[in-house]
């Protein structure tokens, strides 16, 4: 196969830029917003027939939740038409696309983890802006799944845990929140699972093209702090706050686990703990450092 990676130098890009090295099997391209602006329709489908891509992996996102509360029309692009761009040119041709959303779909007022088919109710323009994506994927003909992931971190780019690492190792205490509830998902792992799709020889979609995969189990971001400072030895002392106490522009679901039950039956996943795959990601970062 030819496999586009767009926004390849983000953390999920990044993730699966260094696992293809593992691909021989097939020939991949890998583009940010500079060597491939996915909002420009005529360059897409340029690129697209030029290279003869068979396979997108739409990594390509705006992600700045907060400022996306104040760049509708930004994130309109991106995670609207960007995403239409894709798979228009798709379709013209032939060939698979997973297309990556988020929890934040969700309003977050269940108390179960959330399954694909459950109400959509996003919070703000992020979560909105996703949704439309979502959707068009969903409804178009071409061969595709929408993959609805949360709290990603890596050890590229900027994440939570880059950030607790580096505010514990200049603070002596921190306070993070306690009342927002979900499960973080290490990049690598979402990245394999992306490969592991896109590789397939049989058809990837099934009656419904949404699945969600983040990482086994559950936690707070105070509990995601607690465990950051646990891994990377940094004596930090963390405090539980309130979401209340710590004003952001958008609002966020307080509880937005997935349940990740079809993906693990339809592709034969398994999926690795939390704290687990945290402890990975922090020897990576260190052995970086
Ligand atoms: N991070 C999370 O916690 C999280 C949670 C749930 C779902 N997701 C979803 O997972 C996917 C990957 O997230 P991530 O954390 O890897 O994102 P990221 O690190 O923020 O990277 C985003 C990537 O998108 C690229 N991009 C932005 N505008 C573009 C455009 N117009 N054309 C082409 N590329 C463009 C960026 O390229 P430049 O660097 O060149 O701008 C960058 O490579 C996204 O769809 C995101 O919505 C993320």
């Amino acid at each position: 196969m030819n496999i586009l990676v767009t926004g390849a130098s983000g953390q999920l890009g990044s993730e699966i830029k260094e696992l293809s090295l593992n691909y021989t099997g097939s020939k991949f391209f890998f583009e940010d917003s500079k060597g491939l602006d996915i909002t420009n329709a005529a360059f897409v489908d340029d690129y697209i027939e030029k290279n003869k891509i068979n396979g997108v992996i739409n990594c390509a996102g705006y992600t700045a939740v907060d400022k996306a509360e104040e760049a509708l029309e930004e994130a309109k692009k991106v995670n609207i038409f960007g995403v239409e761009n894709l798979v228009n040119s798709i379709k013209s041709r032939g060939g698979k696309l997973i297309h990556i959303s988020t929890d934040y779909v969700f309003n977050g007022e269940s108390f179960l983890p959330y399954k694909e088919e459950d109400n959509i109710a996003p919070l703000g323009v992020y979560g909105s802006t996703k949704r439309r994506g979502e959707e068009i994927v969903e409804s178009s003909s071409i061969e595709a799944i929408v993959i609805r992931t949360s709290w990603v971190y890596s050890a590229y780019g900027n994440n939570f845990v880059k950030t607790m690492m580096k505010l514990g190792n200049e603070r002596e205490s921190l306070g993070v929140i306690y009342d927002q509830i979900g499960t973080p998902t290490y990049a690598r792992d979402l990245a394999k699972v992306c490969l592991h799709i896109i590789s397939l020889d049989r058809k990837i979609d099934r009656d419904s093209k949404i699945y969600h995969f983040s990482n086994e189990g559950v936690a707070s971001w105070y509990d995601f702090a607690k465990a950051i400072m646990e891994f990377g030895n940094i004596s930090c002392s963390v405090t539980p706050i309130e979401s209340k106490d710590y004003k952001t522009l958008a609002k966020r679901p307080h509880y937005s686990v997935l349940n990740k039950q079809k993906i693990k039956n339809d592709f034969n996943i398994e999926v690795p703990y939390w704290r687990d795959s945290l402890k990975k990601c922090i020897l990576n970062i260190n052995k970086e450092k």
